[in-house]
């Protein structure tokens, strides 16, 4: 039996989540889904934005399958950010991104592309100064993330016989510490049977549009891979496609690409097609290759029978939707 902690989280959290666990439930899967709180609603309720017994609860786990948090606008004293706290407390170093076209009638270019993504350090360091005026914001590079990170890329290209990985850098302009990543990137890709191609990251955002096809994996720096996944997802059909799995050495966590969404927040409309999506990651992760492979199938069938959400131009309201995949789990037609 395998244990997923699950947190909702704020906004439609909890409705992306509540649809996904009703789907996964149907699954009859050899999993234990418990539960973690955190957020701002969990510290609405309980005084705490990350309480030491869901960080126990999600130790105790496999992984973890989250839903959206809403940050504060302006800044609350004692915040701390439950996925940024997770990310660096369980070494969550690679964010997969996939992004794929889930049907030829929605997105704009036909795009399937992964997009690894640097997930600890970069921009996201969050160590900033003020003086006199000038704001000094430091970014840093290793080479021990840069590494590890092109490792993660190589081997699930290889796991996804994915023929060609892009380094996508700034090196040009960054030459030290972009210049560092390229580096590892090429000595990595020295003699393995991949083919390693490289784009500066302005181009490599135009290419997705005007090259759709060409792209197949791009492995990035942290703030590039977050901008150019929201691309990759708005040209694929929105925010609401696009799954993610932030992965460590023994560890991960699942969770769609989008954030709470309070502007449909309760309205019980929002699209959990890239909750679903992360949860058959989760599954492939847990080695549940089968169940994974039948809940991807379900879900593509679905949207390609016309069944959307209305951010996709559908009528169908979140649990009605979720309702039609558990229809398609156990037919044989496949995308
Ligand atoms: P957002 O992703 O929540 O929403 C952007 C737009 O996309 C909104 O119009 C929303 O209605 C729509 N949208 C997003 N997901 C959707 C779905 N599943 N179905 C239908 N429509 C969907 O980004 P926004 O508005 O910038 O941020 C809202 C809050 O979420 C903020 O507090 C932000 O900090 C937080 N956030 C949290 C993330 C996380 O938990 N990992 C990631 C990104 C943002
Ligand atoms: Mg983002």
């Amino acid at each position: 039996m395998r244990k997923v902690s699950v947190v909702q989280g704020d906004g439609i959290g909890p409705e992306v989540i509540g649809a996904t666990m009703a789907v996964l439930r149907s699954m009859d899967l050899p999993i234990e889904f418990i539960e973690a709180d955190m957020g701002l609603e969990c510290h609405s309720r309980t005084g705490e934005y990350i309480p030491e017994s869901s960080i126990e609860t999600i130790r105790s786990s496999d992984c973890c399958l989250f839903g959206a948090i809403t940050s504060p606008s302006s800044s609350m004293p004692g915040y701390r950010s439950p996925i940024l706290f997770l990310r660096r407390e369980f070494d969550l170093y690679a964010n997969i991104r996939p992004v794929r076209r889930p049907s030829p009638d929605l997105g704009l270019v036909d795009l399937d592309l992964t997009i690894v993504r640097e997930n600890t350090e970069g921009m996201y360091t969050g160590i900033e100064r003020e003086e006199n005026g000038v704001v000094t914001l430091e970014r840093k590079v290793t080479e021990k993330a840069c590494r590890r990170l092109v490792r993660y890329a190589i081997d699930l290209c290889q796991r996804n016989s994915i023929d060609t990985l892009t380094c996508v850098h700034k090196s040009n302009v960054l030459r030290r510490s972009d210049g560092l990543f390229r580096k590892v990137f090429f000595e990595e890709m020295e003699g393995r049977d991949i083919v390693a191609r490289e784009l500066l990251v302005d181009a490599a955002a135009a290419a997705m549009v005007t090259r759709p096809r060409e792209q197949k994996c791009y492995v990035t720096l942290n703030l590039y891979g977050d901008i150019l996944s929201d691309e990759a997802a708005a040209l694929i059909g929105g925010l609401g496609f696009a799954p993610s799995g932030s992965y460590g050495e023994s560890f991960a966590l699942f969770e769609p690409t989008h954030g709470s969404a309070p502007d449909i927040a309760g309205m019980g409309i929002a699209n959990p097609t890239a909750t679903l999506l992360s949860a058959v990651m989760m599954l492939e992760y847990l080695d549940l290759k089968n169940d994974a492979s039948r809940l991807k199938k379900a879900v593509y069938l679905t949207l390609n029978e016309g069944v959307r959400t209305s951010d996709a131009g559908g009528a169908f309201r979140t649990g009605d939707y979720c309702h039609e995949i558990i229809l398609n789990l156990d037919k044989k037609d496949s995308c």
